[in-house]
């Protein structure tokens, strides 16, 4: 399996899904597989959530699936075993950490101070998702680690929108940023594959110009 920062280089762009509803997550799958979009992250703040993953996993085994808002160790394992390649949390703690240790899960903690990545590194994190992003001013937050944290990376999430996403990418520290503003839960709940596929299209677009 691929180390986290493999997988996000893979691509720069992360889509996250707060989704209930199968059939139209699975939807959702098929137009990312469409767009040539690889990655999709599946938070688990709904009940269905494990049962999507594995059901993705299952139908578009291309996608890399990540579970996200990890907040209980033990949604590692059951996650892993959904069919998720990555897990993300929102923070981290030690038992987080603990617990992915122990699963060999790639896991990308959230971060959102130095003390955030003293902690990672203690467990030879190397890579945080920067959360969240714009309500902390992540923008200079992460230049300002750069000097301190040299071979730290982020994925900003948070507040990523078209006007901020591309700056972002443009830090060398940052490998990738997650959204749900190319599919977020009203279009999802609505249906609204069209203007989900225009988002995930101008989103992909700005990247040429990286
Ligand atoms: C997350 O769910 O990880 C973030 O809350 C996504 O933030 P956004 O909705 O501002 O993109």
């Amino acid at each position: 399996m691929d180390n986290i920062i493999d997988i996000l280089h893979d691509c720069p762009i992360i889509p996250v899904v707060v989704a209930n509803d199968m059939d139209k997550t699975l939807k959702l799958a098929e137009i990312l597989s469409e767009e040539n979009v690889p990655i999709m992250e599946v938070t688990l703040r709904r009940a269905n959530a494990l049962k999507i993953i594995k059901e993705v996993h299952s139908q578009f085994p291309s996608i890399t699936l990540g579970a996200g808002t990890i907040k209980h160790p033990e949604q590692i394992a059951s996650s892993l075993h959904a069919g998720a390649s990555f897990t993300v949390s929102p923070g981290i703690t030690k038992p987080l950490l603990e617990e992915a240790k122990s699963q060999a899960a790639n896991f990308l903690p959230g971060a959102a101070s130095a003390s955030d990545i003293l902690l990672g590194e203690e467990y030879n994190i190397k890579c945080y998702k920067l959360f969240p992003a714009t309500a902390i001013n992540g923008l200079d937050l992460i230049k300002a680690f750069r000097s301190p944290f040299p071979d730290v990376t982020f994925c900003p999430t948070g507040g990523i929108i078209p006007d901020n996403y591309l700056t972002y990418l443009q830090q060398t520290n940052v490998v990738s940023v997650g959204c749900t503003w190319c599919c977020n839960i009203e279009q999802i709940e609505n249906e609204d594959w069209q203007t989900i596929t225009t988002r995930v299209q101008q989103l992909k677009a700005g990247l040429s110009t990286l």
